[in-house]
């Protein structure tokens, strides 16, 4: 991550990532994003991290549940060691500079771009004559969520990396049209053995919080028996665990085994095989378990300890969003002022 920031335009740089506060969050979450996020957060560079709740209402949210899960990844954030003083920790409807980018980006991205989104394509499915045109129009608001802080970096999992592309687009297609130099072209950071955490159940499917089978995924709120029974229930296949790296080639599910293993244990995959290669599942899957505990059982406990008081959660949101808008409103205004909005 700290070489990638080196690199990449003219403009300071700047990090900025979301997640949706639509239900649980899933160890896919938080080694795709929020690990990596505390890891750039000790880089030094101006990090800034939102609640996307004006994304989680593109599908259905019941109110009180919108609420509890967006202090609840508050707390998940800073559970995972997120500082809100070293970074910006908001939620999104508090600054409402975001949605009006994004209703300028509504206007400079093209139907044709949106229609090829994947993740629009797997949310609306058969039946997109109903889906929301906020679903729609999600990577507009998401390329808002990002340019108006004019970030250049996005560190995310790989299911997003469509999006941010997205994002370059919609900021070269403004900087064209309108002569200006104004937009970064921010770059998706993937990297890490975790970017595409998958199933337990299935190793072609995506860890997911929306799967209906919570055998298939770790919640962050799991306790160490759950997180143990778990991983013991894993799928794997029969044979012993390979030494090397081409050893994984069509065994998904022991790839994504070690994945987290080298993940959570802040090694490489092949020092991971170096260490377990020839181990039977029988062997491995216990280590792996006392690993997880390890990491995870502390982000759950201090989770719950934040969520038992509401109320200082939501002045560290109230805080962020006042640092956050410090950034956002000027870059805004600017942008009014581009396009030509009288008063701006
Ligand atoms: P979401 O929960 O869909 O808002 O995702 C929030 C962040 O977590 C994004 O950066 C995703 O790419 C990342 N993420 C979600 N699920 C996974 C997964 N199974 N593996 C890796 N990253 C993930
Ligand atoms: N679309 C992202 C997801 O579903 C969440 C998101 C919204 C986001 N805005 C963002 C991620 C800006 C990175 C940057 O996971």
């Amino acid at each position: 991550m700290s070489e990638a920031v080196q690199t990449s335009s003219a403009f300071t740089p700047r990090v900025f990532s979301g997640i949706q506060p639509s239900g649980g969050l899933t160890l896919g979450n938080y080694l795709g994003a929020m690990k990596r996020f505390v890891d750039t957060q000790n880089t030094g560079v101006q990090s800034i991290y939102c609640m996307v709740d004006q994304h989680a209402i593109t599908v259905w949210q019941d109110p009180e549940n919108l609420r509890r899960a967006t202090r609840e990844l508050c707390a998940g954030y800073i559970a995972s060691g997120l500082d809100p003083e070293k970074s910006i920790l908001f939620n999104q409807s508090q600054v409402p500079e975001h949605a009006q980018l994004g209703w300028i980006f509504n206007c400079v991205a093209r139907m044709g771009w949106m229609q090829r989104m994947t993740q629009w394509k797997d949310k609306a499915g058969k039946n997109s004559q109903n889906a929301s045109l906020g679903l729609f129009a999600y990577p507009a608001l998401m390329a808002a969520d990002i340019l108006v802080y004019h970030a250049t970096h996005v560190p995310v999992g790989e299911d997003q990396k469509q999006h941010v592309e997205l994002t370059r687009d919609i900021a070269t297609k403004f900087n064209h049209d309108y002569k200006v130099d104004f937009f970064p072209i921010p770059e998706p950071v993937i990297e890490g053995t975790a970017t595409r955490v998958m199933s337990l159940r299935d190793g072609s499917k995506k860890m997911s919080k929306s799967d209906p089978s919570d055998a298939s995924r770790i919640n962050l709120t799991d306790d160490a028996d759950t997180i143990a029974k778990k991983i013991r229930k894993a799928k794997t296949d029969p044979e012993a665990l390979p030494s090397d790296v081409e050893g994984l080639e069509g065994r998904s599910e022991a790839r994504n085994l070690v994945n987290i293993y080298a993940a959570l244990s802040e090694t490489s995959v092949d020092a991971v095989l170096a260490e377990i290669g020839g181990k039977q599942f029988s062997e491995f899957k216990p280590l792996l378990a006392d690993l997880a505990v390890d990491k995870l059982a502390p982000i759950s406990t201090e989770m719950a300890r934040l969520m038992e008081d509401a109320a200082e959660i939501d002045k560290i949101l109230a805080r962020g969003a006042e640092r956050a808008r410090e950034i956002a409103a000027p870059i805004l205004k600017e942008t009014y002022k581009i396009v030509g909005m009288v008063g701006a």
